[in-house]
């Protein structure tokens, strides 16, 4: 199937789920590309919510250039432990480029109590980026560098196709709702890593719907992650309850694709309507070099 035709680009779109998920080939973002391209991989991005678009060969340059045709970027916190001023180190240069990988900044593997690897446990419990900012993401994206040779598939799920399925009732009940979103909570459900009072007042809490229209689709998506910590106006325990109930539910198999990296991959996922979540591997034997840009939302900046 070829998409963007009607921009006069021809964009070559396999689906990986039958629910979301497009692989897309027939464009090389090594190279700037043209507006039209521009266009027909939003288009693409705004009904497959997920994007893969394999043997690309990006250096942190491109990737940037890349990203930041979709809007103003993210930067990369600094994470307690690592070398190198703000994430800025000798293997990373640009602040917008987040750093996912085991390495440290002289390339050597990090150990597994490393304050940067206990952090990105984290990682493994579904979630959607940024969501405890006020000024939440549109789009990540995720490039591959070096991969292992086994494990640390990323599995992504779209929560649109999740909010359809949703019980009638349910829906109902959990129109209006507002969740409030912490870094910090989800860090301490997995890996334990303790924050410097300066990083949790770095990143307060934020506040999002539960449920919110996606605006390139116009279809309504469930809005939780590992980072909800409660309900807005409910009791902390009832308010957990029942985030706890919709990720289970959005997370059943059937709504879920894993991808299995390769190196070359450029992943993007619309923030917006997906969870995603890392999967284990042997972090302490071998090298996983993975590169992140994300796209602050820049209808929540219009709205600030
Ligand atoms: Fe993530």
């Amino acid at each position: 199937m070829n998409l963007g035709e009607n921009l006069g680009v021809d964009l070559s779109i396999k689906r990986l789920h039958p629910l979301f998920g497009a692989e897309v080939r027939g464009v090389d973002l090594s190279h700037a590309i043209d507006l039209a391209t521009q266009r027909a991989i939003e288009q693409t991005m705004d009904e497959y919510a997920v994007s893969v678009l394999p043997e690309q060969q990006l250096d942190d340059d491109h990737q940037v250039a890349f990203a930041a045709l979709y809007g103003p970027l993210e930067v990369a916190p600094e994470v307690k432990g690592k070398t190198g001023a703000r994430g800025i180190g000798k293997r990373i240069k640009h602040r917008e480029i987040f750093d996912i990988s085991n390495l440290d900044d002289d390339g050597r593997i990090l150990d597994a109590d490393d304050q940067r690897a206990v952090y990105q446990q984290g990682n493994q419990l579904w979630h959607t980026d940024s969501s405890f900012r006020q000024k939440s993401a549109t789009w990540s994206m995720l490039h591959a560098r070096v991969v292992p040779p086994d494990g640390a598939d990323t599995e992504l799920l779209d929560t649109r196709a999740v909010y359809d399925a949703l019980p009638s009732a349910t829906k109902t009940k959990i129109e209006g709702l507002v969740a409030e979103h912490s870094i910090w909570h989800s860090r301490a459900k997995l890996g334990g890593y303790v924050p410097s009072e300066e990083e949790r007042k770095s990143r307060p809490p934020a506040r999002h719907p539960l449920v919110r229209r996606h605006p390139g689709s116009g279809r309504k998506a469930l809005y939780v992650a590992s980072h909800a910590s409660h309900i807005v106006g409910w009791p902390i325990d009832d308010g957990r309850a029942l985030l706890e109930e919709l990720i289970e539910f959005a997370t059943q198999s059937k709504f879920v694709y894993a991808h299995k990296w390769r190196v070359g991959d450029l992943v993007i996922w619309d923030n917006r309507c997906t969870m995603h979540r890392a999967t284990p591997y042997q972090s302490t034997q071998y090298v996983r070099d993975l590169r992140r840009t994300t796209i602050i939302d820049a209808a929540q900046l219009a709205a600030s």
